[in-house]
């Protein structure tokens, strides 16, 4: 679709890019739509508000590279995380349109956070022993940037790698951002909390017992692979018609939080090292439920929604106060640290993933697979909650 000369054109015209570009790949066979050559296809939001705002157009401006450390990607498959759903509707508004702006890139956005894809061109700092055109990659895109549900999309080189070999281009698609959530959550986020008694960033859960709340959804049914291939003693809720599919995963312990003695029957467990809630529960379920924990790492964070509805300065005092009181409350309880877990688009995390799926214990769960052109029909299931696993895009 983009062939070389065009490429260099683009590079020619767009001050600084020539300094960055490199050769770039042959165009793509595909031509799905007749548009002007710089122009892909994709899905953008032109304000927040309900999910009718997304639309398809195939005018969207080409992503080029603006830094030497960048890589253009023909994006293949894609995921649908929940933050995608939560962008349309304005989530993270504040504090990300603040990053954005500097960017000059608030509006139109395009959302997805995780791909898998093909070089179509790279900076000059990126080495072709490290990673050349043409080469088939999975990565994330960060919040802040325009993301990856589009034909094309331009992310930094940390924020990428090879796919692994063993994996489909769904599969691939469907790891990074979960997988990475549930990494930083248990590898990061745990470590600093306990430095004596902590999972360490490149493994060594073995004999750590963690309670995984939402074991059914993208980050939890990664989050307890991770931890079953670590060694760990895993315990997960869910609700009754996931527990099959999380016991096949190999966890012993599976609690239907359905049943109202599940409550009763964890607490007989005895004290976790971690509950990691990929359930969206947030931090006071840490101090409403009896279970005892040396620390308990929730995703659901309140911290860009106050800023969002508080503005920033009262916002930040929320959050802390937030984190200040459960604590306290925690503490008060004989329990241990309660903390916000957040997606960290770190290598190391990609590396240790890659790990895990080359070795054959990380494999994503996928519930349905969508075509590019039913990408609302995908954020509506999203939206609809209740998932298992992942929802996904594939583009051919
Ligand atoms: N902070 C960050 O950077 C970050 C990044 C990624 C995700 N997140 C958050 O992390 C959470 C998990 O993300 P995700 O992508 O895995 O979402 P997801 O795919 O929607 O998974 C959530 C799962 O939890 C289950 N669930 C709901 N209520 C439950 C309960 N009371 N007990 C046990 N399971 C329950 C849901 O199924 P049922 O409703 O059918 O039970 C679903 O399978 C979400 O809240 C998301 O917003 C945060």
């Amino acid at each position: 679709m983009f062939s070389n000369s065009f490429l260099r054109l683009v590079s020619q015209q767009i001050p600084g890019i020539r300094l960055l570009s490199t050769v770039s790949a042959e165009a793509p066979a595909s031509n799905r739509y007749a548009r002007p050559l710089n122009k892909m296809c994709g899905w953008q939001i032109q304000s927040y508000g309900s999910l009718d705002e997304v639309e398809h157009s195939d005018g969207l401006k080409m992503p080029v590279l603006t830094s030497p450390h960048q890589l253009l990607v023909k994006v293949t498959a894609t995921s649908v995380n929940p933050i995608d759903v939560a962008m349309i509707k304005g989530y993270g508004a504040s504090v990300l349109n603040t990053i954005r702006c500097k960017n000059g890139i608030e509006f139109p956005l395009t959302l997805g956070r995780d791909f898998c894809g093909e070089i179509v061109q790279k900076g000059l700092a990126v080495s072709s022993r490290d990673l050349d055109v043409g080469d088939e990659v999975w990565g994330v895109v960060p919040v802040h940037q325009q993301g990856c549900h589009a034909e094309y999309v331009v992310v930094d080189r940390y924020c990428l790698s090879r796919k692994p070999e063993n994996l489909n281009r769904v599969d691939a698609s469907a790891v990074l951002y979960a997988g990475l959530t549930a990494w930083s959550g248990l590898y990061l986020t745990g470590l600093f909390g306990n430095l004596l008694g902590a999972i360490s960033p490149v493994g060594g859960g073995r004999g750590k017992k963690v309670l995984v709340l939402g074991a059914s959804g993208g980050v939890g049914s990664l989050a307890v692979q991770m931890l079953l291939a670590e060694g760990a003693e895993v315990y997960a809720t869910c609700s009754t018609d996931a527990t099959e599919m999380i016991q096949n995963l190999g966890v012993t312990y599976v609690f239907d939080y359905n049943d109202p003695t599940h409550v009763q029957n964890l607490s007989r467990a005895g004290r976790f090292d971690i509950i990691l809630d990929c359930a969206g529960k947030g931090t006071e379920y840490a101090t409403a439920v009896p279970w005892r924990f040396e620390q308990y790492i929730t995703f659901n964070s309140p911290v860009l929604k106050n800023i969002d509805e508080n503005g920033f300065a009262t916002g930040l005092y929320q959050n802390a106060l937030s984190i200040v009181r459960n604590n306290v409350a925690s503490v008060s309880k004989q329990n241990g640290l309660v903390k916000w877990g957040y997606f960290v688009p770190a290598p190391q995390g990609i590396a240790f993933l890659q790990n895990l799926v080359e070795k054959g214990k990380l494999l994503p769960i996928i519930e349905k697979t969508y075509t590019f052109d039913q990408i609302s029909d995908a954020y509506q299931r999203v939206d609809a909650k209740h998932l298992r696993g992942k929802i996904v895009i594939n583009y051919n």
